[in-house]
């Protein structure tokens, strides 16, 4: 566990040919709580996605969950996200079955089998959100802070070492989104790392942690102000 979970060396992540974020140096340790700030196309997401693999590492140094960025091959790419839980702004549930098949169908997707194996794998990272009564609700029939509830255990499934998670406030009033950084914040205390991206300085206030800033087209630390 000595070895951090993140590291990246002179990094430039590209979005095509474009350099969004150059000369990224970043050291994150197991059991962290981290936070990306920065404008609207600062490159928050680009990074993020850099760390899922759903953006290639052509330039600098990647190490990230035990895997070489720079080396993944695409039949690596499944197993790497295997050990991310990833959340996103839209909570992205599948809209045409309940929550309960909308983890079974991301269970199935990532080898899953044995039926009752997989119902207490749902029954348990279901009741982590607080959310094993909504078990046979259709997405549109729970709120927005609902379904980004059911999106957290949907990333917990696989036991991830880490959770990625971007923006997953912003389409969230002020009180749903406080309720979903608890809930993030106790993954976190429970051992996960934490890597999120915001906008909402407000919750980064209420919820203090390490925050580096995307901006002219690099990453670096900024030290909170405590009002
Ligand atoms: N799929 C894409 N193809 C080409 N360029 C892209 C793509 N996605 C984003 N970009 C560009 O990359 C830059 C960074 O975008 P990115 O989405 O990473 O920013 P962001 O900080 O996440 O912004 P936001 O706060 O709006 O989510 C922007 O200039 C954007 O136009
Ligand atoms: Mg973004």
């Amino acid at each position: 566990m000595s070895q951090p979970i993140l590291s990246l060396k002179n990094v430039t992540v590209y979005q095509d040919n474009n350099a969004i974020l150059t000369n990224i140096d970043l050291e994150v340790n197991h059991g962290e709580f981290l936070y990306i700030i920065g404008k609207t196309g600062s490159g928050k997401s680009s990074l993020m996605k850099t760390l899922y693999a759903d953006l290639k590492l052509k330039e600098g140094e990647g190490h990230f969950v035990e895997y070489d960025l720079a080396k993944l091959r695409e039949r690596d790419i499944p197993y790497l996200r295997r050990k991310i839980g990833i959340v996103f702004q839209d909570f992205k549930l599948l809209p045409d079955r309940n929550v309960h098949d909308n983890l079974l169908f991301v269970l199935k997707a990532t080898g899953w089998s044995e039926k009752r194996e997989m119902d207490v794998k749902i029954n348990e990272v279901l009741d982590k959100v607080g959310m094993k009564h909504a078990a046979t609700k259709m997405p549109h029939q729970i709120s927005g802070g609902e379904q980004q509830r059911v999106a957290v255990a949907r990333a917990l499934l696989n036991d991830p070492e880490v959770i990625l998670a971007d923006e997953p406030t912003g389409n969230l009033d002020p009180q749903t989104s406080v309720e979903v950084m608890n809930l993030l914040r106790e993954i976190n205390q429970n051992g996960k790392t934490i890597v999120m991206a915001t906008h909402d300085y407000a919750l980064i206030m209420k919820f203090p942690a390490k925050t580096l800033k995307c901006d002219a087209g690099t990453l670096f630390e900024v030290v909170q102000r405590t009002v």
